[in-house]
């Protein structure tokens, strides 16, 4: 991140102050040092940052600023700019002052800049080269620790270096809310550490590395890995997750080294979370595909050219009917990639079996056609809902930026509906931990409650009283609350064993009760919102546009669309299993280790008759391919991606991709032409200018968009001035031909099919099954964490070691009912499979429910779920059965 960087300039400007002799505006509370910066001129800092509070530790920012007594040396970062105030920053006063501050700070310090990590991007160093004395007068001892000492997995500490600015401690107690790190001891013997068995466990750690204007805190994977003189850079996006926190990618001799957040004022305010910022470890992996290969006469996968491998996919992908070929995946491509992938499959092969979701996300059409939030929407909004998974562990910057408007600014109220107590609930005004598969019960009884009507039974094991409190906030924040007067719902899917109907009938019943809602979709994976803008969803077509409403536009540009609807993967992954889906294509998509019912991929794998999978890194589905085709992976490919508010930002190549694998969008093509097809591009941006031409949710995005200022942060789609100039130019090419407006053209003039609605949706009739209550089962709740046993994670050796321990999660008195005690050995049983894992005992977790980690070391929660028992009793029960300690 830029730390000199400042949040968005304020928009009401009416002050005037006179800075070194030139008069600049500013507004009323605008602090000093940022108004002087706005305008051009930098006040040195080491403790002020822009997005956190000010505390005037370090005095290096003194200037002098004019007050009733006349000049006298104020710190910039604690004075607000006032009207007529006179400042000078270059005087001889201010000269003498800055200097006596720096040959304090350098009294203890070390200089051992030849061997920190900091030198060369060092702000004490270059500081001290621009504003310090040249020498010192002290000669004393400097101060001697243990160096460095590990306070996290991730964060060295180097305790002689730090100059005590303030800055990691107050990050991780004010915008991470994890005050782990303290100043301890005093005077001279203050230094920052961690409480002894305390660690600095945080998912945020590395931007404290980041913010420190010192070597004091490092990262351990970065440590000696380079010089900043060796480093080569470009700005990117994070494909970690959907947040799309705005990045730079570091570089050196072709190897990335280093991630660093950058200040994006409507995502990520520099932030990073340390799965994305440590994510990088992947590119390099040993395990990732250089190129195609195919299967050999005796069954076994080996290096193939690109020329025999797509000659034998175009082959076989040509004997098979459109509605025998299925796509999935695809989340986590560029939208280039998407788009291309989308138009080959719809348009050249006619199949409309294509879904980027892997039946662990929600309907396509209730991700992109309720009425959208954006970020700042959620963080204005006079009230938020959680209907979704726990941010911390899904979404982590999200969660920073909730977590700044519920805690630090406070005039927005936060509600969660949850299963489990989770990092979430101690920042929530109220929360409601409902039955799995009961929240539109528990949100109707809720609404009913605001609505006048106090309930006055149990309703989802809840007593009344805490349904009606909860009610009472949401009243409060909707009638009287602070914030812009919107409702924002967090929409998503707490639990992978659960249908989704039920969030679906809850939040249609939000949309119709409450004032002014929108909904701001937590999908995890990167470019899910960019697959199924660019329909990447059976019945879409790109630009969020329905098959049927789309069908003569894109007939129009694409000569062909399928001709129904097709299957989702739940659909796909059934029929292939019964026979009738003969060939699957795996866009980067890892089913048995991701779709919530391994069984039922088992099942199809086993039957399908060919497979190819298109993927980066080798995992557990793509090793049973029958050809792999290697692709490019991210850093590796330029293009753009689609954050979960529906942001276009860029993600640009920085590394060279291994062998000769390429990008997805170029495979497409490339086979496209095998099929005797042409896709019309030939380069990425040709891909972009097409999909801001066609898709009509994107008018107005092309590939020179993002080369403009004024799009720094990305674009928001749909753009409504460009959808309006898109319609204003179409009605003067009408009237250019002579067709006045309101008059039908004359039969020769024929404009063509018109560019299709974007889908709205403002009610929703979905009804779920309420799940019958059976004292002598568990409700099954499977959530995600951060680090996992994904491939993604495991392919980074720094974060690989952080997943959380396998178990099944039960509440004491659950566990007591059962005979188990926490470390006991249990046998999980649903009505599909079992698996036998460790209990540990968990008093955020309710009676009645066992509660597993997604995707855990040596356990499979997904062998547990069936997608048909789910749909038909809208939850999955177990049973345990104990092994012994
Ligand atoms: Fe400041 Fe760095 Fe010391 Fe923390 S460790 S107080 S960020 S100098
Ligand atoms: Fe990347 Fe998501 Fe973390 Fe942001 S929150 S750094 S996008 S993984
Ligand atoms: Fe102002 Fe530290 S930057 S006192």
């Amino acid at each position: 991140m830029t730390d000199t960087q400042s949040p968005e300039a304020p928009k009401k400007i009416t002050l005037t102050v006179t800075i070194d002799g030139t008069s600049i505006e500013a507004h009323p509370g605008e602090l000093l040092i940022a108004a002087a910066e706005r305008t051009g001129t930098f006040i040195p800092r080491f403790c002020w940052h822009p997005r956190m509070t000010e505390v005037g530790m370090c005095r290096m920012c003194l200037v002098e600023v004019s007050g009733p007594r006349g000049m006298s040396l104020q710190p910039a970062c604690m004075q607000k700019c006032g009207e007529g105030m006179v400042v000078e920053t270059k005087s001889e006063v201010v000269r003498k002052a800055q200097d006596g501050v720096l040959e304090f700070l350098l009294v203890n310090h070390p200089l051992d800049c030849p061997v920190c990590d900091k030198g060369g991007e060092c702000p004490l160093q270059d500081q001290t080269l621009t504003f310090g004395p040249g020498e010192s007068r002290f000669v004393e001892e400097k101060r001697h620790f243990e160096k460095p000492i590990s306070i996290s997995d991730l964060v060295l500490l180097d305790r002689e270096r730090c100059i005590l600015c303030d800055r990691c401690t107050r990050f991780s107690k004010e915008v991470a809310g994890d005050p782990l790190i303290h100043f301890i001891n005093r005077g001279n013997t203050t230094e920052v550490n961690t409480f002894p068995e305390d660690p600095f466990s945080s998912y945020f750690s590395g931007n404290v590395v980041q913010i420190c204007p010192v070597g004091a805190l490092t990262a351990s994977p970065y440590r000696f890995a380079a010089r900043p003189w060796d480093l080569d850079q470009v700005e990117s996006t994070c494909t970690a997750c959907a947040v799309g926190c705005q990045t730079v990618i570091q570089s050196s001799g072709d190897q990335i080294t280093r991630f660093q957040g950058v200040d994006s004022d409507p995502v990520n305010w520099g932030w990073l979370c340390d799965k994305g910022r440590f994510g990088y470890e992947a590119v390099s992996a040993e395990t990732r595909f250089g190129g195609p290969l195919m299967r050999d006469a005796g069954g076994e996968l080996k290096p193939s050219t690109w020329i025999d491998s797509l000659d034998a996919v175009a082959t076989r992908l040509r004997a098979y009917q459109p509605n025998e070929i299925g796509f999935i995946g695809g989340a986590r491509l560029t939208n280039e990639d998407q788009y291309a992938w989308t138009k080959l499959a719809k348009s050249v092969l006619r199949t409309d079996n294509v879904d980027a979701q892997l039946g662990d996300g929600l309907p396509a059409e209730a991700w992109l056609g309720f009425p959208s939030a954006t970020i700042d929407d959620l963080t204005n909004a006079s009230l938020i809902i959680n209907l979704g998974p726990d941010l911390k562990e899904e979404l982590p910057v999200l969660f920073l930026r909730l977590r700044d408007a519920v805690v630090n600014k406070k005039g927005t109220a936060f509600v969660d509906f949850s299963t489990v107590a989770n990092g979430l609930t101690p920042i929530a005004h109220a929360s409601l931990h409902y039955r799995p598969g009961e929240v539109a019960v528990l949100v109707d009884a809720v609404l009913d409650a605001v609505g006048g009507k106090p309930v006055e039974r149990q309703i989802s094991g809840l007593e009344p009283t805490a349904i009606n409190a909860f009610a009472g906030v949401v009243s409060k924040a909707t009638t009287s609350g602070g914030g812009s007067g919107k409702v924002v719902v967090l929409l998503g899917r707490a639990s992978l064993a659960d249908s989704t109907d039920s969030v679906i009938e809850a939040a249609g019943r939000l949309l119709a009760k409450l004032p002014n809602v929108a909904f701001l979709p937590t999908m995890r994976r990167a470019n899910l919102r960019g697959a199924l803008d660019l329909g990447m969803s059976p019945g879409l077509l790109p630009g969020r546009v329905t098959q049927a409403d789309g069908r003569a536009w894109f007939t129009s540009q694409w000569t062909n669309v399928p001709s129904g609807v097709g299957l989702d993967t739940v659909g796909m992954l059934e029929s292939a299993a019964a026979g009738g889906l003969k060939a699957l294509v795996l866009l980067g998509a890892d089913l048995l280790a991701d779709f919530p019912d391994r069984g039922l991929v088992e099942r199809a794998l086993s039957k399908v008759e060919y497979v190819v999978a298109v993927d980066s890194i080798v995992n557990e589905t793509n090793a049973q391919a029958h050809v792999v085709l290697g692709a490019a992976g991210f850093a590796e490919k330029n293009g753009t991606t689609t954050n979960l508010e529906g942001r276009i930002t860029t993600v640009a190549a920085k590394v060279s991709a291994p062998g000769t694998s390429r990008p997805d969008w170029m495979i497409a093509t490339m086979l496209a032409s095998r099929l005797g097809a042409d896709l019309g591009f030939e380069n990425v941006e040709a891909i972009t200018d097409e999909i801001g031409r066609v898709a009509p949710a994107h008018v107005g995005i092309s590939s020179a968009a993002f080369g403009v200022r004024a799009n720094v942060d990305g674009i928001l789609i749909p753009i409504p001035s460009a959808a309006a100039e898109a319609a204003t130019a179409a009605t003067d090419e009408l009237a250019a031909e002579g067709v006045a407006e309101g008059e039908s053209p004359e039969p020769v003039v024929d404009p063509g099919p018109a560019l299709p609605p974007v889908l709205s949706i403002r009610s929703s009739s979905v009804s779920a099954v309420v799940p019958t209550p059976d004292s002598y089962s568990l409700r099954l709740v499977v959530s995600r964490t951060l680090y996992d046993n994904g491939v993604h994670t495991q392919s980074c050796p720094s974060l690989a070691k952080l997943a959380p321990r396998s178990g099944v999660r039960l509440n004491p008195g659950e566990a007591e009912r059962h005979g188990l005690r926490d470390g006991d050995s249990v046998k999980v049983l649903s009505q599909t499979a079992d698996l036998i894992t460790t209990v540990i005992t968990d008093d955020r977790v309710p009676r009645g429910v066992a509660h597993m980690f997604h995707n855990q070391s040596g356990v499979s929660a997904t062998v547990l779920m069936d997608q048909v028992a789910m749909q038909a009793e809208g939850i999955t029960k177990v049973r345990l059965e104990t092994m012994g300690s």
